[in-house]
């Protein structure tokens, strides 16, 4: 396994702007776990599947991971699914999908297949305490409740945060939690500059291993 940076929090904690600039800092591949069950949410949106189903729709999906110079492209059955990524109806399903183990499994391995080939930065919520749990690199961005809501807002999404972070922090697989031996960051009061920084300045003082790109 190549040296992987996990960085954790909840929803609009700011974690994927700086794991975009980490990412960038270090040269590493940045990944959104968030990505892969938003793709798979907009995948039943698509098929009006019902919750029931899931399991068994899950294994005829083929999600496709296509990493180019510009990051990371989403493949659900052949289709991009980069423009659908932020749409509502997927931003209220995704973390009712993401509850089930059978979807949590398949994204699982996905995630874990890429670190065999590159070093990465991945966000997500679960990224530290489940999905790698041996990286020594773990962060936890968080921000107050008010904050993360008003963040949301100025971005124009319609996101009902609170709803999401209820979900993903009481499923009974993989909720959202502080990583055993995560640093953790609270962003209220910073800019995403000072949060690059502060995990920059932590990672100098204990690098990862040089390993090829
Ligand atoms: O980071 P995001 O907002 O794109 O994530 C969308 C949803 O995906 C989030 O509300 C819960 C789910 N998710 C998860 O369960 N585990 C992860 N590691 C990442 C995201």
């Amino acid at each position: 396994m190549k040296n992987v940076i996990a960085i954790d929090g909840p929803a609009a904690s700011g974690k994927s702007t700086v794991s975009r600039g980490i990412a960038s800092a270090l040269g590493y591949l940045f990944v959104s776990s968030g990505h892969f069950y938003r793709a798979l949410a907009w995948g039943t949106v698509r098929d009006h599947l019902s919750n029931e189903g899931i399991a068994e729709w899950i294994g005829k999906r083929s999600l496709d991971v296509n990493v180019s110079t510009g990051g990371l492209l989403l493949l659900l059955d052949g289709e991009d699914v980069t423009p659908h990524l932020s749409e509502p109806d997927v931003a209220a399903k995704v973390s009712v999908i993401a509850a089930f183990p059978a979807v949590r499994d398949y994204v699982n391995s996905r995630l874990r297949s890429l670190a065999e080939s590159h070093s990465l930065v991945m966000e997500g919520r679960d990224v530290g305490s489940v999905v790698f749990p041996e990286t020594p690199f773990k962060f936890y961005l968080d921000a107050s409740p008010e904050e993360r809501a008003r963040r949301r807002a100025g971005e124009g999404k319609i996101d009902s945060v609170a709803e999401r972070d209820r979900l993903d922090s009481t499923r009974a697989t993989a909720p959202l939690t502080i990583p055993r031996g995560a640093i953790v960051i609270d962003t209220t009061h910073l800019d995403i500059p000072q949060v690059i920084t502060a995990i920059l300045d932590h990672l100098a003082k204990n690098p990862p291993a040089a390993s090829p790109q």
